[in-house]
């Protein structure tokens, strides 16, 4: 901002007005050293048409002229409002009465000057118009340039102002934003939780239910394992006197029987031994079933096994007319398994191989080292089993296919022997498969691993109620 360095060295105007051509010339030679725009009007009118056009430093006007005069024309130019500042200097060669000057001076007159006149004094005076009209002049530039940086300041206010505006109103949408964001977010944390809360309530519930229905079941099912385990174990005492002493009967220890009193013996003999197996089979399963089961683990070799099983179960394959066949390695490994309970199997299943082929069949056992178990596999060409059937197997008092045998005698059983088999080999942590063609034959492989661990508290523990 430079207000006062900058230098006015403008050209102003003078306006010389006097209707005699050698007066107007008296002043252009007086006023031309002054080396400022020189206006020449030869009337008031001409003159007014100049102070139109023209921004005037000073007017020198002749008083006396024709038709406008010079008081007229300074009224007229005093009228107008662009024109009212600029200073006037009347001319007169008239007389020099207080009247016409007080005239001249309520007309806006700025001095008087009689013809005819000082040079020096005119060019002073005029002069002195001019620095007047040059530092107004310089005043104005300077309030406008004041006003142009005023403007500008307050324009250059108005658009910081804007722009911290704009920016604080973009940070506080910002905010905004991130509260609404929070606000949602607590919200669905809120949602969520709630939601948990009822989900882990439900949950709650639901296992206070569960867990009742558990006690509740373990409880029955308990009370049903015990209950049977007992009228087994009960049951046998009685029942095992029966069968010795009609067995003493049969042998005629008391004496010679006749025919019929044979044949009835034999029948209660035969019914006596179904029924303590029957008896023997619930007693296992219950306490399979209750998790009391106990293995007699001890190192067996496999051929005494098969070979006790195939022994037992000879006679029931000559009366049924079926060749057994026994297909095992010369050196089988020796296992750790309970060999009462692994005889049991191998006589359920060797029976049922028996049981279910008719006269003319043949049932094989093989027994072999597969990888890192045992396999004794039994083999017959019976009957087989419908594939439907097929998932009934391992079921308690599931005994399929009546039908099969119409016509001739139906084989006993009860239905519990591949259930007892199937908990035992599992209990020895090993797997029984059937596979099985109607008419063809059917084929059951019991797998026990070798290396197997042997439990603590299942290990060696003598079974209590014997088989
Ligand atoms: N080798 C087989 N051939 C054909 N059917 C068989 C064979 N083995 C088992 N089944 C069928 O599976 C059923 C169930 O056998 P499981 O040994 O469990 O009972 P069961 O022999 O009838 O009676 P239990 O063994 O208790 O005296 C048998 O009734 C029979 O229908
Ligand atoms: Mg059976």
């Amino acid at each position: 901002l430079s207000l006062e360095t900058e230098p006015v060295e403008q050209v102003v105007n003078i306006l010389l007005v006097d209707d005699q051509p050698e007066n107007i010339l008296v002043l252009r030679s007086t006023l031309e050293a002054l080396g400022q725009n020189l206006l020449v009007a030869h009337s008031g009118r001409e003159a007014l048409r100049h102070v139109l056009n023209h921004d005037c430093a000073l007017i020198i006007l002749d008083v006396v002229m024709p038709d406008l005069d010079g008081f007229e024309t300074a009224q007229l130019i005093r009228e107008r409002e662009s024109s009212r500042q600029i200073p006037i200097v009347f001319l007169t060669a008239g007389d020099r009465s207080e009247a016409r000057a007080f005239r001249g001076y309520s007309v806006g007159a700025v001095d008087y000057i009689h013809k005819p006149f000082h040079p020096e004094v005119m060019r002073s005076k005029a002069s002195v118009f001019v620095e007047l009209a040059k530092k107004t002049e310089l005043v104005r530039e300077q309030s406008r340039r004041l006003r142009e940086t005023e403007q500008r300041e307050h324009e250059r206010q108005i658009a910081e102002a804007t722009q911290r505006h704009q920016a604080e109103s973009y940070r506080i949408r910002g905010e905004l934003l991130v509260k609404e964001m929070e606000a949602a977010k607590a919200r669905a944390a809120l949602e969520l939780a709630e939601a948990r809360s009822q989900l882990l309530a439900d949950l709650e519930r639901k296992n206070v239910e569960l867990d009742r229905a558990r006690t509740q079941a373990e409880r029955e099912s308990r009370f049903k394992s015990t209950f049977l385990a007992g009228i087994s174990h009960e049951l046998r005492t009685p029942l095992n006197g029966i069968l010795g002493f009609s067995e003493m009967l049969q042998q005629e220890f008391f004496g010679p029987l006749n025919a019929m009193q044979k044949e009835h013996i034999g029948l209660v003999v035969e019914s006596g031994r179904h029924l303590l197996a029957l008896v023997n089979d619930v007693l296992d399963i219950s306490k399979l079933e209750a998790g009391r089961m106990e293995l007699a683990l001890e190192p067996t070799t496999l051929a005494s096994m098969t070979g006790a099983a195939l022994e037992t179960v000879r006679p029931l394959a000559e009366k049924q007319g079926v060749t057994l066949e026994l297909d095992a390695a010369a050196s089988l490994p020796i296992v750790v398994v309970d060999p009462v309970r692994i005889r049991q199997v191998l006589y359920n299943l060797l029976s049922n191989a028996i049981k279910f082929t008719r006269a003319g069949g043949r049932v094989l056992v093989r027994a072999r080292k597969a990888g890192e178990e045992i396999e004794i596999v039994v083999e017959d060409t019976g009957v087989g089993i419908r594939p439907e059937d097929m998932p009934r197997l391992f079921r308690e008092f599931e005994q399929i296919e009546p039908e099969r045998f119409a016509g001739e005698a139906k084989p006993e059983g009860t239905g519990l022997g591949l259930a007892v088999s199937k908990r035992l080999v599992e209990l020895h942590r090993g797997s029984i498969a059937i596979e099985s063609r109607v008419n063809e034959g059917t084929t059951v492989s019991v797998r026990i691993p070798l290396a197997r661990t042997i439990e603590v508290g299942a290990a060696t523990a003598p079974e209590q109620e014997g088989a």
